[in-house]
């Protein structure tokens, strides 16, 4: 059975101070919870989250990293300096990303191996556009992104890799994807992972998905049979609304 994996992305929220205040309420009140957690605090904020979720359930996630080791790379952040800080997981391929910052499939592909070969779980982030998906293309968009970012990852790296599925239309607009066409594009992308690697892989891998996940939609979304978890944006920003999505526990 695959665990539930709940992860909050913070964004560019937050200060040093109030990142760490949200991290111990975070940890008071998953200090019992059976799904397996991530926060993702911003590049300046994660030392302050490490000290606090040092020896909890509380995993330490980073935002992006830069698709080189060092070097000449003015702003960039490089894998060394995230592995150096405690961070386990990295986000790549953040739909804020791929438009904002115009990263493209090549681009995440060589930052994911790059990840994984330093050791750390990625949590690779898929999703069409509204014009994609009113044009009936969720699906192929999806496809292309999964299997080029993924090109080159054997299925042994792929134990480190989760995917995230967040229709692009459904981040921070209050619009969720319903439940049904959510479990369609998941279970869609299993089967293509069973395609490229094996069924016992797609059996495996983490599916979460994100896009207004809030208190009050997360257990109908997380009870689909290929929904593994969530990730969180606006409602992982206070204890009140991520506490009742990360405790969430009906499978
Ligand atoms: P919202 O939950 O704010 O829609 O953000 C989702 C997201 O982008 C998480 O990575």
């Amino acid at each position: 059975m695959r665990q539930c994996y709940i992860a909050g992305n913070w964004k560019m929220h937050k200060t040093r101070p109030q990142s760490a205040d949200l991290a111990k309420e975070l940890v008071a009140a998953l200090k019992d919870g059976s799904n397996k957690y991530l926060v993702a605090p911003s590049f300046t904020n994660l030392e302050a989250v490490a000290a606090v979720i040092k020896g909890t359930n509380i995993r330490l996630g980073a935002q992006n990293c830069a698709c080189e080791e060092e070097g000449a790379h003015t702003g960039e952040v490089s894998v060394l300096q995230l592995k150096d800080l405690g961070v386990q997981t990295i986000i790549l391929g953040h739909s804020e990303r791929r438009h904002s910052y115009k990263e493209d499939d090549a681009l995440i592909n060589k930052k994911l191996k790059l990840a994984l070969k330093h050791g750390f779980e990625v949590i690779l982030c898929i999703g069409e556009l509204l014009e994609e998906r009113e044009a009936g293309k969720a699906n192929a968009v999806c496809e292309t992104q999964t299997v080029q970012g993924l090109a080159g990852v054997s299925e042994a790296e792929l134990a480190n890799v989760v995917i995230a599925y967040e229709p692009v239309w459904a981040i921070g607009t209050g619009k969720t994807a319903t439940p049904e066409d959510a479990e369609a594009v998941h279970a869609f992308v299993r089967g293509l992972i069973a395609k490229q690697y094996s069924q016992a892989a797609a059996d495996k891998i983490v599916i979460q998905y994100g896009g207004s996940v809030k208190p009050d939609n997360a257990a109908e979304l997380m009870a689909k049979e290929n929904i593994d978890g969530a990730l969180v944006g606006g409602a992982s920003l206070k204890t009140e609304t991520f506490a009742p999505i990360a405790k969430w526990n009906a499978k």
